[in-house]
């Protein structure tokens, strides 16, 4: 304790030496999707605010795009200190060992976004952030992406249309399930591939909100995209904690607080921004645009809503059912 004090006190030292001397504390922050996409967005509203708030003292590094680390290497990065601030998919955060964030995975557990925010932004989204203490992570914050597309080069209408297609997928264990129940061969495979492996045949489909499908143009080698709103993506604002609270309380605060404006400017941009995204798919002409009747959907939901049960050993029984009764699931309301 007295050793982690004493590090914590020497990176202040440091820090205001370095605020003294007139340099800047630098912030790097590493993402991996387009910067016109809620999260890309959200990140450089962040960097403005948090500039302007700390006068200057701190500059904020945004790096889009997967241009410095890619999915898996961007954790490590942050563990290791090599960047400070990173906003991954909360289907990437198995690999640090914390399966309960899978949750976020299970197809059809948010019925939109006003039911999604009653966990990011209620006491189950805070306990879940405070797990990442354990890794040497902090969470400051979760921001919205949306509500996921399917995508093929043939269309998906009823899950028997999926059997034996490749899929690509993030690195989740719920989504691998998801796939799975649906007859197809899931692919976990980094962001930054999916396009190449989309136009190359690697896999045949996969599946995003529209503002990622869009800016990464799989449309445009995705000859048709279903409607689906079958499952949710979003994000957690993560740190390395031990920069973060070696920070001098007042710029924490400062940065905190740039936190705060980002996050609501996030989660107030997210669904218009997937709406136009789509518009812009639609009017691109590249794909064609499925919308799935009620029976079809019916159909979809059948297979799918028995995966939650399936992963409820690997996420936690009782955290599934805390998610349903803060929502008031009900799979019939889809
Ligand atoms: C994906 O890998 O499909 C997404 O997690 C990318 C992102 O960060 O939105």
């Amino acid at each position: 304790m007295r050793a982690r004090k004493l590090v914590i006190g020497l990176a202040a030292a440091t820090f205001s030496l370095a605020t003294l001397a007139g340099q800047a504390i630098v912030i790097k922050f590493s993402h991996v999707v387009a910067v016109e996409t809620p999260k890309g967005k959200a990140a450089a509203f962040f960097k403005q605010k948090a500039e302007e708030l700390t006068h200057g003292k701190v500059r904020i590094e945004v790096y889009a795009d997967s241009t410095l680390y890619k999915d898996k290497e961007e954790l490590e990065a942050l563990q290791l200190g090599a960047v400070q601030m990173i906003a991954p998919s909360l289907a990437k955060f198995g690999a640090l060992g914390i399966r309960q964030f899978e949750l976020f995975d299970l197809p059809y557990i948010f019925n939109g976004y006003e039911e999604l925010h009653k966990v990011t932004q209620g006491p189950i989204g805070r306990s879940l952030l405070d797990m990442l203490d354990s890794k040497g992570i902090l969470g400051l914050a979760f921001w919205d992406n949306g509500f996921k597309v399917m995508s093929a080069n043939t269309p998906l209408r009823r899950p028997e249309d999926f059997k034996g297609l490749k899929m690509r997928i993030q690195p989740s264990s719920v989504l691998d399930a998801q796939m799975r129940a649906l007859g197809t061969l899931p692919r976990s495979m980094a962001f930054s591939e999916v396009y190449q492996a989309l136009r190359g045949g690697v896999v045949d489909g996969t599946e995003n909100p529209p503002s990622n499908l869009y800016t990464q143009k799989m449309h445009e080698v995705q000859e048709y995209v279903t409607l689906s709103d079958h499952g949710y993506l979003g994000y957690a604002v993560i740190v390395n904690k031990k920069f973060w609270e070696g920070l001098p309380s007042d710029i924490r605060q400062q940065l905190e607080s740039a936190m705060d404006q980002a996050t609501r400017y996030a989660n107030q941009i997210a669904k218009a921004e997937n709406e136009s995204a789509m518009a812009e798919v639609e009017k691109s002409g590249k794909s064609e645009i499925i919308t799935l009747t009620a029976d079809e959907k019916k159909a979809w939901k059948k297979v799918l809503l028995k995966v939650h049960e399936q992963m409820s050993d690997r996420i936690g029984k009782d955290l599934i059912q805390s998610v349903h009764k803060e929502t008031g699931f009900d799979p019939a309301k889809f």
